[in-house]
């Protein structure tokens, strides 16, 4: 490609538009010498800035986040009492919306989900290719043998990864959503997927070791002790030459957590919360993984969830 293609490529990619002209287009490419200053002219271009305000925006968040009041250690009782809260939360989500409570757009309400019922699926199928592509991305390939997801829900992504592995076991606290899981699963003719619900956090100890952990937009939704709980224990259980993908939130604007405060307050909808980054770090290193990739992602619509890739040594 010469300077001139370049040039052209960067108004399209970053300005998302022509060239005003020919003649403004050859005199970009005769100042600009090679693609760094193209970047970095195109990047710090007024038109740039002002249509790309959010997204800087959010780089900025980065730049000034400071450490977070986040308590993580609970006692087993505590632990419990969060966890319990939990449940409830989303017995009654799973009974109202389960849909919506999964992919939380109006579009996916019990009301209208059958119009837009093909839609969801497919969200599920995109889902799987994210998890093949980050491996793929680490040059390794996703493992087969038995996969572990938290939190099947009502099998989005469970359909799918039951393609992908021998066999799957999804975990989840919803009544109603694994009962709506298990029903996909059928009508899909997807027969190596065994749902549980667990009622303690303790239950998720007794389960078998497994090939691969696959967690997205479920950790987010507990608060800071169950999530570093959850993943000291299912991360442990990942055989060597397994790996583990999972995504949860690591900062988020103002966000503090108390263990006492929080059992005190009220009642959410649904619950949002995040582990901090030192610490998910931790749980992959204490459970013998080696972290291949961490990507932030746009799961919690704003700054801070993060995509972990990390695998087990053979
Ligand atoms: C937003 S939905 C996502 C479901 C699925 N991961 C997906 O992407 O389609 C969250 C699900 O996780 C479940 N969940 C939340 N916390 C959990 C936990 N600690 N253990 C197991 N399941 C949990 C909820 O019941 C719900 O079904």
């Amino acid at each position: 490609m010469d300077t001139k293609e370049l040039v052209r490529a960067a108004y399209v990619a970053l300005l998302g538009r022509e060239p005003e002209s020919e003649e403004v287009l050859t005199a970009k490419a005769a100042a600009l010498q090679d693609p760094v200053d193209i970047l970095q002219h195109f990047l710090s271009s007024e038109e740039f800035q002002a249509s790309h305000k959010d997204f800087i925006a959010t780089l900025r968040i980065g730049q000034a986040a400071i450490a977070q009041d986040v308590a993580v250690d609970a006692t087993e009782n505590e632990l419990r009492a969060l966890f319990d809260r939990i449940c409830r939360q989303w017995q009654k989500l799973g009974d109202i919306e389960p849909y919506w409570s999964v992919l939380t757009n109006d579009r996916y309400r019990l009301s209208k989900f059958q119009e837009n019922k093909a839609e969801f699926e497919r969200t599920g199928e995109q889902s799987l290719q994210m998890l093949q592509r980050a491996a793929a991305r680490c040059h390794t390939t996703v493992p087969t043998g038995v996969c572990l997801e938290l939190g099947s829900g009502v099998g989005r992504v469970t359909r799918h990864l039951a393609d992908q592995f021998e066999k799957v076991i999804g975990v989840d606290v919803s009544e109603g959503n694994s009962a709506l899981c298990k029903k996909y699963l059928l009508e899909s003719g997807k027969h190596n997927v065994d749902v549980r619900v667990i009622k303690a956090p303790v239950e998720i100890e007794a389960l078998p070791e497994y090939d691969m952990f696959y967690s997205i937009i479920v950790l987010q939704h507990n608060p800071p002790p169950v999530i570093r709980y959850f993943l000291t224990t299912l991360l442990s259980k990942i055989r060597p030459g397994g790996a583990a993908y999972f995504q949860v939130p690591t900062h988020t604007p103002n966000y503090k957590f108390s263990i006492g405060s929080y059992l005190k307050s009220a009642t959410e909808v649904l619950d949002m919360h995040l582990l901090p980054m030192p610490h998910v770090l931790r749980c992959i290193d204490d459970a013998g993984l080696k972290l291949r990739e961490v990507l932030m992602d746009t799961s919690t619509g704003m700054y801070g969830s993060h995509s972990f890739y990390a695998v087990k040594p053979l």
